[in-house]
């Protein structure tokens, strides 16, 4: 490594500590996936066998391509472009595309996510201040119409997310992201304990807890199947370029590996923490699981209003989602901005406005999608339905099989063992084995299989 390489490199910011690193990557994969997507998805799919499904994707493909984004993030050292192009320097292998179409990604979750976010926000906000007391429980499915049925509102709540994030991201990776999500993530947690305990001694709670773990397998379709899978995705924040930047900002004695199945596990102990909250209460007050992307807004809410202390449990389920957006929200704007500030050399001031201001301007589409544009549809899709289902379901998957070809392929076993292993420090020779493996022939197969069959191409 020339002088000049080393210097830019020391210059490079990154997590300070293995807790910073293990918060801020689960800060990234805990967000609305776990309390919005989770429930909602369960719910439409038919409960514990959609969860088992995607217990199976999160395992044997899920993990390997998060291990595989840290490979590459940390060898490069770089951002999501810049690390396929450090590592595969040949103009002839563009490799670095699937860096580029993982930024685009990015803005394609952020287009509908924000939107979401917003929706969040401004629950927590009137929760907060007393603006649901006078609402009762047969009042919040108009509640919530009226909110996203109405122009200004959910565009301004837009743009305080997209406001809110810029700040600590513009804040850098140790005292923006770091920070927060070590303070934030404790905090949810408790929370949603909290929740959990109000759930699960509801009478009747129990309807909920079967619905959520005793599988009916007949519920399996190739449409339910790309679903789970999508979602293994999108919990995990993979497939576009996300682990790869956080990988990047990991030290080199870091246990990557370590890291990945910590983040993974948690995840999806949060995702069903978020399922107890949700569906003991559903089915302990007869409503019906399979609300969809409403479920936490219209039922949740009516769940809350019907039982004891329930305005205080309301506050904290959506003070908790906001807190859990924002450190997903984070991770995925740091895409764009890496990569700006890296390969185009702009100010990290800059980056993050321009990044975040094109989040707001498109994602103003997915925001409309319920309002004014209700009636637009491109390929049979709203503009929120159209970002939610390319992002989560095509581009994601197709960045993974990317990302598993160019990990157990182009960079091989003998960088995997040495990169994963700290160049043979850590002790981890049969993982790394069985990793692999799954990245090299299981994953990639199993994810075109899926995203072929799912999207209707073939069929088995
Ligand atoms: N994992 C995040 C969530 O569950 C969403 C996300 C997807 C974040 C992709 C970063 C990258 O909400």
């Amino acid at each position: 490594m020339s002088d000049k390489e080393k210097s830019t490199e020391t210059k490079r910011e990154g997590f300070s500590t293995t807790l910073g690193v293990l918060a801020a990557t689960l800060g990234s994969a805990v967000g609305l996936g776990n309390i919005w997507k989770f429930p909602s998805l369960t719910g439409q799919n038919g409960g514990a066998a959609f969860v088992f499904v995607y217990l199976i994707c999160v395992l044997l493909i899920g993990l390997p391509v998060m291990i595989s984004e840290f490979i590459i993030g940390r060898r490069a050292g770089a951002n999501n472009v810049g690390a396929f192009k450090k590592l595969e320097p040949s103009p002839t292998k563009p490799w670095y595309m699937t860096g580029v179409v993982g930024v685009a990604a990015a803005f394609l979750i952020m287009f509908f996510y924000t939107d979401v976010a917003g929706w969040v926000y401004s629950y927590a906000f009137k929760s907060l201040t007393g603006g649901f007391s006078q609402v009762g429980a047969t009042e919040t499915a108009d509640v919530f119409a009226k909110y996203v049925g109405s122009v200004a509102g959910p565009l301004v709540w837009q743009w305080i997310v997209l406001a809110t994030i810029s700040v600590i991201i513009i804040a850098g990776v140790t005292k923006g992201i770091e920070r927060m999500t070590k303070t934030l993530l404790p905090i949810l947690l408790v929370l949603l304990l909290i929740c959990d305990i109000r759930a699960l001694t509801l009478p009747g709670a129990f309807a909920g807890v079967e619905y959520l773990f005793r599988p009916d397998f007949t519920k399996i379709t190739a449409g339910v199947v790309l679903a789970a899978l999508g979602l293994a995705f999108f919990k995990l924040s993979v497939g576009m370029g996300t682990m790869t930047t956080y990988g990047s900002y990991i030290g080199k004695k870091e246990n990557m590996p370590a890291n990945a199945v910590k983040v993974a596990l948690s995840d999806t102990l949060v995702s069903i923490l978020a399922g107890l909250a949700v569906f003991p209460a559903v089915f302990a007050f007869g409503f019906q699981p399979d609300a969809g992307p409403s479920l936490l807004f219209i039922t949740i809410p009516a769940v809350f209003k019907t039982m004891p202390f329930g305005q205080l449990f309301l506050t904290m389920f959506f003070v908790l989602a906001s807190i859990a957006a924002t450190g997903a929200m984070i991770s995925l704007l740091e895409v764009p901005v890496a990569y700006l500030t890296e390969e185009k050399r702009w100010s990290r001031m800059t980056a993050t406005l321009v990044s975040a201001g094109t989040m707001g301007v498109i994602g103003s589409l997915a925001t409309l999608s319920t309002s004014t544009l209700s009636d637009t549809l491109v390929f049979g899709k709203t503009f929120f339905d159209l970002f939610d289902f390319a992002s989560s379901n095509i581009a994601l998957p197709v960045g993974g099989i990317l990302i598993c070809l160019f990990v157990g392929w182009k960079l091989g076993p003998k960088v995997i063992m040495d990169e994963a292993s700290n160049a043979g420090a850590l002790n981890n020779v049969v993982f790394l084995k069985v990793f692999t493996v799954l990245v090299r022939y299981v994953a990639p197969l199993a994810i075109l299989a899926v995203l072929l069959n799912g999207l209707g191409i073939i069929t088995f």
